[in-house]
C-alpha cells in the first residue's frame, strides 16, 4: 500500500489533493449538504486560502465540486458561513430563486505585512444556483475591522426568535454579535466572553445557535467557541457556553458559570484533532437536528503529518445535542444516523470477562468500524486502568481508555510508529475528565484507518484523535492490567 492509501480515510472527507483546514459556509439545501472549507490547492501546506467545496445527499459519501471562492486584491478567503435566504432579504436573488449568502473574512496579507492592524474584514458572496458559482458582493466589506488584530470568522443565523440575521465574529479574546435585517447593513450588538473560559490566544470559529434542552421545551443558546492553542491537550480545541440570548446579548447561565469555575471551560472535543467545528444551517424544521463537523487535526501539526498528496480530514458529521443533568448542562454529540447505511455486517459479542489479554476483535474490518462497548466497572483498582489497544502484528498499538488514578479517559499514540514528524503528537498522553460517578460505562468507537472517534456515556465526553501506523490497524483488544473487568456486551459494525 502506497502512504496514501494507507492513511486516506475511507468515510471521512478528505480533499483530494491539496491542503484543508476549517470546514466553512456548510448549508443544506434541496436534499444536499454543502460543505466549503479552508484550501489550498497548490500545496499541502497552508497558503492563500480559497473555500474548496464538496457536496453530499448524506454527509458520508462527498463528490469534491470546483473551487467556490479564490483569493482576490481583497485578500485571502477566510473562513465563515453560509445561510440560504430564503425571503431574498438581501435582494441578491429573487423569491422564486432565493441566494444562497457566504460571509467570510477578507485576510489581507500584504496590510498585515505592512504593519496594519484592519486587515481583516467581513466580506459577503451570493451564489444563484444552489450553492455551484459565486460572486463577490460588489461593495465588499459589509463589516469592517473596528481596529482588531483578529477579527474573523464570521458565523450567520437566521434567529427565528428574534426575527433577525445573526452573525457571531471572533474579534481577538472575545465574540462579537452583529444584526441585520438584509445581510448587508449589519449593527453592532454586543460582545461576549472576555472574562470566561479560556483565553490566552486568538478566539477563532465561533457559532451560536438556539437549542432545547433534550426532552423539555427549555430553549437555551449555545455559543462554541474554538481556541489556538489553549486545548485541553494542548494546541487547538473547541469550547462551548450555554445560556440566553435576548436578541442582542448572550449571557451564560448560572449553573454554567458554577460549571466554569470548577472545570474553566468545558469542550466539545477533548481529543486533539477536532478544531474549528461549526454546524449546518438550514436544516428542515422537520429534521431540526444540529449537525456539527469539525477539522480532524491540530494546528500543532497539521502541516507535518506524513500524507503526501492531500492533508487533513473532516470529522465524522456529528448531531449535537443539549441535555440537562442534574442541573448541569452539557452538549453531547454522537455520530450521525446516516452511517449507519454503510454498515455491511455486524458481529455481537456478550459477555466478555476480561482477566487476562484478550481480543476483541481480530478482523482487519476493525480498521474501518463502529463498534459499541458497554462494560461494568467491577474490581478496578486505585491505580488500575481499563486498556484497550487497537494493534497490527507491527507493533503498532493505539492504546485507549480509563485511568482510575487520574479520573480520566486517555488516548496513548505513543507506540504507533509515525509519530516523530512532531513532539507534539504523541509525547503526552490526551485525557479527559471523568466527570460523572460511573459503574457502568457505554462507548462508541469509530475507526477509519488513521481516526478514531471516541464517544463515552452517549457523547457526553468525546475525544478525536488521527494515528499513522505503518500497516492497517487489525485488531481491537483488551490488555490485563492489575484490573479484572467484565464487558457485558460488544456490537461490531463493519463498514466493508
Ligand atoms: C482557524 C483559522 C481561522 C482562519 C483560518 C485561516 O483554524 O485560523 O481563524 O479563518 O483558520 O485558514
Amino acid at each position: 500500500l502506497s502512504n496514501e492509501e494507507l492513511y486516506r480515510p475511507n468515510f471521512h472527507f478528505t480533499p483530494k489533493s491539496g491542503w484543508m483546514n476549517d470546514p466553512n459556509g456548510m448549508f443544506f439545501y434541496k436534499g444536499l449538504y454543502h460543505l466549503f472549507y479552508q484550501y489550498y490547492p497548490d500545496d499541502t501546506v497552508w497558503g492563500p486560502m480559497h473555500w474548496g467545496h464538496a457536496t453530499s445527499k448524506d454527509m458520508i459519501t462527498w463528490n469534491e465540486q470546483k473551487i467556490a471562492l479564490y483569493p482576490d486584491a481583497k485578500g485571502y478567503i477566510f473562513s465563515g458561513s453560509a445561510v440560504v435566504d430564503r425571503n431574498n432579504t438581501s435582494g441578491l436573488g429573487s423569491l422564486q430563486n432565493p441566494p444562497i449568502v457566504a460571509m467570510y473574512t477578507n485576510h489581507d496579507a500584504q496590510s498585515e505585512k505592512d504593519g496594519n492592524m484592519d486587515y481583516q474584514t467581513q466580506a459577503i458572496a451570493y451564489s444563484l444556483d444552489e450553492g455551484m458559482t459565486w460572486t463577490k458582493y460588489s461593495k465588499n466589506p459589509v463589516i469592517k475591522n473596528p481596529n482588531l488584530k483578529h477579527f474573523r470568522d464570521p458565523k450567520m443565523i437566521w434567529d427565528e426568535i428574534h426575527k433577525q440575521w445573526i452573525v457571531v465574529i471572533a474579534a481577538d479574546i472575545e465574540t462579537k454579535i452583529y444584526r441585520s435585517s438584509n445581510l448587508i447593513d449589519w449593527e453592532f450588538a454586543s460582545a461576549f466572553g472576555k472574562d470566561l473560559g479560556v483565553h490566552g490566544a486568538p478566539w477563532e470559529c465561533p457559532d451560536f445557535f438556539p437549542i432545547k434542552v433534550e426532552g423539555t421545551d427549555e430553549l437555551k443558546w449555545v455559543l462554541l467557541q474554538s481556541i489556538n492553542p489553549g486545548g485541553p491537550n494542548g494546541g487547538s480545541a473547541t469550547q462551548y457556553f450555554v445560556g440566553d440570548f435576548d436578541g442582542k446579548t448572550f449571557s451564560v447561565d448560572n449553573s454554567f458559570l458554577n460549571d466554569l469555575k470548577e472545570f474553566q471551560a468545558l469542550w466539545i472535543d477533548y481529543g486533539k484533532d477536532n478544531y474549528a467545528g461549526v454546524t449546518w444551517s438550514n436544516i428542515p424544521d422537520k429534521d431540526g437536528r444540529k449537525l456539527f463537523i469539525g477539522w480532524m487535526s491540530n494546528w500543532q501539526y497539521a502541516s507535518k503529518v506524513p500524507t503526501k498528496a492531500w492533508r487533513s480530514a473532516m470529522t465524522i458529521p456529528r448531531e449535537l445535542k443539549l441535555i440537562k443533568n442534574e442541573g448541569h448542562y452539557r452538549i453531547v454529540s454522537l455520530p450521525v444516523k446516516e452511517l449507519d447505511k454503510y454498515i455491511s455486517k455486524t458481529l455481537q459479542k456478550d459477555k466478555i470477562v476480561v482477566n487476562e489479554n484478550q481480543i476483541i476483535v481480530d478482523n482487519s474490518t476493525v480498521d474501518m468500524s463502529k463498534l459499541d462497548i458497554s462494560f461494568t466497572v467491577t474490581d478496578i483498582k486505585a491505580n488500575g486502568n481499563y486498556d484497550f489497544v487497537l494493534s497490527n502484528n507491527q507493533n503498532n498499538a493505539l492504546h485507549f481508555g480509563i485511568n482510575k488514578k487520574e479520573n480520566s479517559f486517555y488516548i496513548d499514540r505513543k507506540k504507533v510508529s509515525q509519530h516523530s514528524f512532531s513532539d507534539d503528537f504523541a509525547k503526552k498522553i490526551s485525557t479527559a475528565p471523568i466527570t460523572t460517578d460511573f459503574s457502568s460505562i457505554q462507548v462508541r468507537l469509530i475507526i477509519d484507518k488513521t481516526s478514531i472517534e471516541i464517544f463515552y456515556d452517549n457523547g457526553t465526553t468525546v475525544m478525536t484523535e488521527i494515528f499513522f501506523p505503518d500497516f492497517p490497524m487489525e485488531s481491537l483488544s483488551v490488555v490485563k492490567t492489575n484490573s479484572i473487568f467484565e464487558l457485558n456486551n460488544v456490537i461490531i459494525n463493519q463498514f466493508k
